[in-house]
């Protein structure tokens, strides 16, 4: 028998308020056609003045709680990815713990920017596979909106504001070390940082630089140019590591930077077009919330079907990327 990260339930939030490509082309000199070609965004949301970050994440991660079937007293690891924290100090996590009435274990947060999802989680699966922990909740959770630079039509097109959840619940089970991805649970990540490339996406600000918070600063030619080969590389790294070809998942759920990369990735990697989740027409670029909303989402349409198999994978700042494949 071995001890295994099983995802038992999903959750998302997105604030009500949308703003279309239309919108912003009355403030910045850009257009929903360019908008749309160049990213495959049609709208993304934004949170109300008095949301902030941990508050879309507690919703997200009621959402997941009620699929899941647990209360707070079930949950003794809660995790949030977020770039965008409540405050410098506590965690967000922290937080987000307090709000929803857990009491037991650990809270802290993850700071892997648009990979900071893939980071947790497989933080998370390690914790549970050790055994040193029962039930966790990862979140990745954003209000972007407040660190994005309004003025740079090459960068305010591309984020959103939002929130999803997973819960992962450590379970004894039988898998079988020669085809270790047939077994339900997570089965294999690969996490990896490379801080030479910082300066393809930043903010230019900080606590103990500028003591501001800072905007969003991103070469973003340079950026993609990098994407699809390391994004390919770990996906191709965690299906090695499972015992299968990339081509052999059910769904492909990546991060929603921007549809030409993962048009990128898909060619590269022989996968099929219908086993895309793609969210980021109505979503944007939601950072570390789009991997968990992208996910809910084809959970809730029934897309997504208990005993499916899901490759994961994100690229951020950092530059951070990674994947992770599980048996839902
Ligand atoms: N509307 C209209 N024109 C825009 C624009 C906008 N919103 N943003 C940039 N442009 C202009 C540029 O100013 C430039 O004009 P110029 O040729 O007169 O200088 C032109 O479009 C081409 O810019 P470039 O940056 O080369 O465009 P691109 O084809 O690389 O597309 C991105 C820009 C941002 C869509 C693309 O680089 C990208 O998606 N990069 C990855 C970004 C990403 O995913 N970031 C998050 C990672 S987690």
């Amino acid at each position: 028998m071995t001890l295994r990260a099983i995802v038992t339930g999903s959750g998302g939030y997105l604030p009500e308020r949308i703003l279309t490509n239309e919108e912003l082309s009355r403030t910045v000199d850009t257009s929903d056609e360019w908008i749309r070609a160049r990213t495959g965004i049609g709208e993304r949301r934004i949170a109300a003045a008095d949301e902030v970050t941990s508050d879309l994440a507690v919703n997200a991660a009621r959402d997941a709680m009620a699929e899941a079937g647990v209360g707070p007293g079930d949950v003794d690891l809660v995790i949030v990815a977020t770039t965008t924290p409540d405050r410098t100090f506590p965690a967000t996590a922290a937080i987000v713990q307090a709000k929803l009435g857990v009491e037991n274990g650990a809270a802290f947060d993850v700071q892997a920017v648009c990979c900071g999802f893939v980071f947790a989680l497989a933080t998370a699966a390690n914790f549970l596979a050790a055994g040193s922990h029962k039930r966790a909740l990862v979140i990745g959770a954003e209000t972007f909106s407040r660190i994005v630079d309004w003025t740079d039509r090459a960068t305010c097109v591309l984020f959103g504001d939002g929130a999803g959840a997973m819960v992962l619940e450590a379970q004894d089970i039988d898998v079988d070390p020669d085809a270790p991805a047939a077994a339900r649970g997570l089965i294999a990540t690969e996490i990896r940082t490379d801080g030479r490339l910082a300066d393809l996406l930043y903010v230019d600000g900080g606590v103990s630089s500028t003591g501001t918070a800072g905007q969003v600063r991103m070469q973003g030619n340079r950026l993609f140019r990098q994407a699809v080969d390391r994004i390919a590389n770990a996906m191709v790294t965690v299906a090695e590591r499972a015992r299968i070809a990339p081509a052999d998942v059910d769904w492909f759920v990546p991060h929603q930077a921007n549809e030409r990369i993962l048009n990128g990735v898909v060619d590269r990697l022989a996968l099929r077009r219908d086993c895309v989740v793609s969210t980021i027409a109505g979503h944007g670029n939601t950072s570390a919330a789009s991997i968990p909303l992208a996910y809910t989402t084809a959970r809730r349409d029934g897309r997504i079907k208990t005993g499916d198999l899901i490759m994961i994978e994100g690229l951020g700042g950092g530059l951070t990327w990674g994947a992770g494949l599980f048996r839902a």
